[in-house]
């Protein structure tokens, strides 16, 4: 397990960044797309001085691998930890690609990765951060692997958003079981598809359960949109949750191991709700610049506060790309 040490006053900060999707050529000096995903990643480094960075998945599209090494060039620069797990774009060459991106991430200095069972998937791992001398947060970061062969009743064979397998609910649970051994009891899960009950999670929530795009961001952060018990809610709903349609277990587990509290998750661009269900924080991470498709609105990150008992608050900081541009 790998153990960040934080002895500060202030709150650590963990930064979710998602679904950059930039290929080789948008990091090349003056592309737009790339300017404005580094912009956006500086920006939000000035105002929330994040102690680690995580991303939950969809860095390019595998076989450019040009594009996955200079992304762990620029992210080694910025001189702040950073770990990431893989998205189906990521996956979808296999694993020999990814452990092709994994040597070469190794080799930069404020990488964090640890292997698991090649079996499991590229990248099942876990980072302690011990705050103040207390085992605060465990941040546990799965593989949700590419698309799947999937039979529905009528439509014959389709193909299906991946998601966790049992093999990776058990490796998890031991992973809770080791992290409560040593008094640590809240964990936020980091994937990048959605487990199966953020559908579960929408449906309890929203007033109307599906994508409204005439519904604003702004809009967003009133109370209209949610059910009674959710207005603390947030976030849009500006598209259909990509989740694997069947229950994997995922959130069964979640609720009665009753460690993780939040959970994080990328894929789907213009989502980015945040839901408390069932005592879980379902969280759909702001994705970060304008690769593949994007809202304008819908820029930045998520922040994920953490004291000495685990995380106290999350919220979206949005990152204007007019401002960045001068547009
Ligand atoms: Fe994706």
């Amino acid at each position: 397990m790998i153990k960040l040490i934080n002895n500060s006053k202030r709150d650590f900060c963990l930064l979710n960044l998602t679904d950059p999707q930039l290929k080789a050529e948008e990091w090349e000096q003056g592309n737009r797309t790339g300017d404005i995903f580094k912009k956006t990643v500086e920006t939000l480094i000035e105002r929330v001085s994040p102690d680690l960075i995580t991303l939950s998945g969809d860095l390019s599209y595998a076989g450019d691998f040009e594009s996955y090494k200079n992304f762990a060039d620029y992210f080694d620069s910025l001189k702040i930890p950073w770990a990431c797990c893989f998205g189906n774009h990521d996956n979808q060459d296999g694993a020999d690609f990814i452990g092709k991106v994994l040597s070469e991430y190794k080799k930069h200095t404020f990488f964090l990765f640890e292997e698991c069972e090649p079996s499991l998937g590229n990248g099942n791992y876990v980072i302690l951060i011990e705050k103040n001398g207390k085992n605060a947060e465990g941040v546990i970061l799965m593989d949700t692997h590419d698309r799947v062969p999937y039979v529905r009743d009528e439509c014959g064979k389709n193909l299906a958003w991946a998601g966790l397998t049992k093999e990776q609910l058990a490796w998890y649970g031991e992973r809770i079981a080791e992290l409560e051994k040593i008094g640590c009891r809240d964990t936020t899960l980091i994937t990048h598809i959605p487990i199966n009950a953020y559908l579960a999670a929408a449906e309890a929530a929203f007033k109307v359960a599906r994508p409204d795009k005439s519904l604003t961001l702004a809009d967003s952060y009133g109370a209209d949109l949610w059910n009674p018990g959710y207005e603390d809610s947030y976030g849009v709903f500006h598209e259909p949750i990509s989740a694997y349609p069947e229950d994997e277990g995922a959130f069964d587990l979640i609720c009665k191991l009753g460690s993780t509290k939040n959970i994080v998750c990328g894929h789907n661009h213009i989502n980015n709700w945040v839901v408390k269900y069932n005592g879980v924080r379902f969280i759909f991470g702001t994705k970060t610049g304008i690769g593949s498709y994007f809202e304008p609105e819908i820029n930045g990150g998520t922040v994920i506060s953490v004291k000495e008992n685990g995380v106290t608050s999350v919220r979206h900081e949005y990152v204007d790309i007019q401002d960045l541009c001068g547009e």
